[in-house]
C-alpha cells in the first residue's frame, strides 16, 4: 500500500488556486536604499490591484524584521538570511496564486540572486527604486541616515554598508516618477 502522506496526484496544484482566483501569482521585488520610497509604492500598487479584484499580501522589511526575522541584524550574513527566509515565504505565498509584493533593501546581486533562484526566474520581476542617496538621505524618513552618520548604528545600506545597483532590472523607477506613474508602470509590465 502506497502510504505517501500527500499524494501528488490528489493534493491542490497552484494551477487550481490560480484558477478559483482567475489570476496569475507573480512576486514583485522592489530594491533599493532605505527611504528610497519601494514602500510607498508597493502600498499604492497594492491599493490599485485590490481595486481591480486581485489578490495580494504585502511584505517589508520593517515587519518582517519584528517578527519571523527578529533574531537578525545587518551583518551580510544576516541580510543573506533574511532574505533567504522571506524568499520561501513569498514563494508560498506565489504558489497560492497571490501577488507578493517584497519591499526589502536586498542591497546585492548575490542576495537578490538567492531571492530570484528560490523564487524561480518566471515568477520574480525586479523593480529597482533608484533614488539618490542624497535625496534619501535628505528626506531620512525614519532619522536613521543621521545616527548612521554619528556612527550610531553599525553596516548602514548606503553609508557603511555597500548597495549594488541592480545589473538588468525589470522596471526602473526614478525620482521624477510620480506614484502614480510607477504604479501604472507595473501594472503595465505584470501584464494581468
Ligand atoms: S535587507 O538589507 O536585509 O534587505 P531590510 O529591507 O530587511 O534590509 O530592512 C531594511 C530596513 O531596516 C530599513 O528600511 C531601515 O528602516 C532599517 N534598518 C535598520 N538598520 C539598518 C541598517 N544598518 N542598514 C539598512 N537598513 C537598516
Amino acid at each position: 500500500m502506497n502510504r505517501t502522506i500527500f499524494p501528488t496526484n490528489k493534493i491542490l496544484q497552484r494551477a487550481d488556486k490560480e484558477q478559483l482566483l482567475d489570476q496569475r501569482g507573480i512576486a514583485i521585488w522592489f530594491t533599493g536604499l532605505s527611504g528610497s520610497g519601494k514602500t510607498t509604492i508597493a502600498i499604492a500598487l497594492e491599493k490599485e490591484l485590490h481595486a481591480n479584484g486581485l489578490l495580494t499580501q504585502m511584505l517589508d522589511g520593517d515587519n518582517m524584521r519584528a517578527g519571523i526575522n527578529n533574531n537578525l541584524g545587518f551583518s551580510n550574513e544576516d541580510r543573506t538570511e533574511n532574505i533567504r527566509r522571506i524568499a520561501e515565504v513569498t514563494k508560498l505565498f506565489v504558489n497560492s496564486g497571490i501577488i507578493t509584493i517584497c519591499c526589502f533593501v536586498s542591497p546585492t546581486e548575490e542576495i537578490r540572486n538567492t531571492a530570484r533562484t528560490i523564487i524561480g526566474a518566471a515568477d520574480f520581476m525586479e523593480v529597482f527604486v533608484n533614488t539618490p542617496l542624497e535625496i534619501c538621505e535628505k528626506r531620512d524618513v525614519k532619522g536613521l541616515y543621521a545616527k548612521a552618520r554619528k556612527g550610531e548604528i553599525e553596516d548602514f545600506t548606503g553609508i557603511t554598508a555597500p548597495y549594488e545597483n541592480p545589473l538588468n532590472p525589470a522596471i526602473e523607477i526614478t525620482n521624477n516618477f510620480t506614484i502614480e506613474e510607477s504604479v501604472k508602470k507595473i501594472i503595465e509590465k505584470i501584464n494581468l
